[in-house]
């Protein structure tokens, strides 16, 4: 029978977040729209993830241990993450197999196309398209590569919190299930999450990714470089960050923590950019038509304007919660508002593979 209950464990920089659905009798691929069942948060001191991966594994099972019993999330199965620098997307072509034979035939295809050793890696291929090439029937698709001992830290980490890791996605495939079920899933759109440490780029065709990057910058910069102009503490210049934001008239008391969050936003919108320009180079006639931010560091002020008219897109935030049931006992969608898109990671990781 179809498990209809599934729970997403995003394990970020500055929290653990976790999202339990229900996908009611047709289980995953059942036609009904699911609800969410549960969901919460523990905050995380700093150091204990660092750029997406657990380096604390004591801490980050503790806050995980907390949720469990602060939303009694009546399971320990759990799809956890995985995304940084660490993690390689590229595009590949090969010849047509079965899929088994062909995930199999991996490591010997795909050395020259990583930075790690293939022994070292974990591999997946997901195909996007089939066609018959020169070389005959070939599919096209994304090659997907992790270092193991990324992943394995933050499997240990949940493991020793109790739970049982069911099922390792790729965040960036995540954020595709949890925002692009219904209109985006019709549309060329860019998904952009910014967290703390690691902006994820999502290029996704009418619900196909075409193109994924994870990029080592987020909010926390911005943070760090007002607490260091500004000589002030982290949570001061984090409070501080959130008030001024970017593109806006401050005080002259404002003026150097304002130009300081400025130029660090400048290169993250920049490297933002960039990718559009290097996907819109590589795939003429699938042009990006919109692109839709989550992740805390989307809520500075300012930000979604800057970077519309950096790209000259649309912007909106993104809501998992659109294509979403919200259950009564969950505190119904109004518990949630204003703070949707930071769960389209836990959200979109509950939707598993199945989807
Ligand atoms: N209202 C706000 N205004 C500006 N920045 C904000 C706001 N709320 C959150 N942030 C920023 O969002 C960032 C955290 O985002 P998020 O919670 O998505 O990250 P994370 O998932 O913990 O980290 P990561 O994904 O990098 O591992 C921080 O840098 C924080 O400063
Ligand atoms: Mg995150």
């Amino acid at each position: 029978m179809a498990k209809t209950r599934v729970i997403g464990l995003d394990i970020g920089t500055t929290a653990v977040r976790a999202a339990q659905l229900d996908f009611g009798a047709g289980g995953r691929t059942g036609k009904g729209q699911p609800t969410l069942v549960r969901y919460g948060e523990v905050p995380l001191p700093i150091g204990a993830v660092r750029d997406g991966e657990v380096s604390d594994q004591e801490v980050v099972a503790h806050a995980i241990r907390e949720l469990w019993v602060q939303q009694k999330f009546d399971s320990k199965d759990v799809v956890i993450g995985v995304g940084n620098q660490r993690v390689v997307v590229r595009e590949l072509s090969l010849p047509a197999m079965p899929m088994a034979q062909l995930r199999a035939s991996l490591p010997f295809q795909v050395q020259e196309l990583l930075p790690m050793s293939t022994d070292e890696a974990l591999l997946d291929f997901y195909p996007t398209d089939e066609f018959d090439g020169e070389q005959g029937r070939t599919v096209h698709g994304l090659l997907v590569a992790a270092v193991r001992d990324t992943v394995s830290a933050n499997v240990l980490a949940v493991e020793s919190a109790g739970l049982r890791p069911a099922m390792v996605d790729l965040n960036a495939f995540a954020l595709l299930r949890g925002l692009t079920r219904g209109e985006l899933g019709q549309r060329t759109v860019a998904l952009v999450d910014i967290g703390a440490r690691v902006t994820d780029v999502t290029i996704v065709s009418h619900g196909v990714p075409r193109f994924i990057r994870t990029l080592p910058v987020g909010g926390q910069e911005g943070t760090d470089a007002i607490a260091r102009t500004m000589n002030l503490s982290v949570m001061d210049a984090e409070k501080l960050k959130r008030t001024i934001g970017i593109g806006y008239a401050v005080g002259p008391e404002h003026q150097d923590a304002s130009e300081a969050l400025t130029d660090v936003t400048r290169n993250l919108i920049e490297a933002v950019r960039n990718t559009f320009v290097y996907y819109a180079g590589n795939n003429p006639g699938k042009g990006i038509e919109l692109a839709v931010l989550t992740g805390g560091g989307a809520h500075l002020p300012g930000l979604g304007q800057y970077l519309s008219s950096a790209s000259r897109l649309p912007v909106t935030l993104g809501d998992p919660l659109a294509t979403l049931s919200v259950a009564r006992t969950a505190g119904g969608r109004e518990a949630f508002a204003g703070h949707e898109s930071l769960m389209a990671m836990p959200v979109g990781l509950a939707y598993g593979a199945a989807a």
